[in-house]
């Protein structure tokens, strides 16, 4: 596959992961309400969702989803959806900062979570899915070099 679209891949991959340990200590912070020490733990592994590598992953991926409106492959919803997902993300990144600083209540702060990770999956499954093949398909050899020259 396309080095750039691997390198999209692997960076899924990574978030994934993430996700998975965020999801476990969910868990914990369900079940022990007064779990501080988790909580701060779940703040920092958030803040990898929403930190410059990840702004800089929706940007390039941003870059390749340009270029393939521009040719003249059949363009799914969902990957018309994709740029409102990206917004959407960097809006909800903003609401889990503000719950750090405002909220105590555990219930709270783990249902927005949930909720964050549940449209995460959604999106990735899309992007993986239906994107990259498509951009993969479609793309041509200078429409890539194109993209790697403004790749972050
Ligand atoms: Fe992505």
């Amino acid at each position: 596959m396309n080095a750039l679209l691997n390198e999209l891949h692997a960076y899924h991959h990574d978030v994934a992961k993430n996700i998975t340990q965020i999801k476990e200590l969910l868990r914990r912070i369900r079940h022990e309400p007064d779990a501080g020490d988790d909580c701060s733990l779940l703040f920092k592994k958030l803040e990898a969702l929403h930190g410059d590598a990840e702004r800089h992953h929706h940007e390039n991926e941003e870059l390749i989803r340009r270029a393939l409106l521009a040719t003249e492959a059949p363009i799914h919803q969902r990957v018309k959806d994709i740029e409102r997902d990206h917004q959407a993300f960097g809006r909800i990144a903003g609401q889990l900062k503000m719950l750090e600083d405002t909220t105590k209540e555990a219930r709270v702060i783990a249902d927005t979570i949930d909720d964050f990770i549940k449209k995460y999956y959604d999106h990735m499954d899309a992007e993986e899915n239906i994107f990259f093949p498509a951009a993969a398909k479609w793309l041509s050899d200078a429409q890539w070099q194109d993209i790697k020259r403004q790749w972050r």
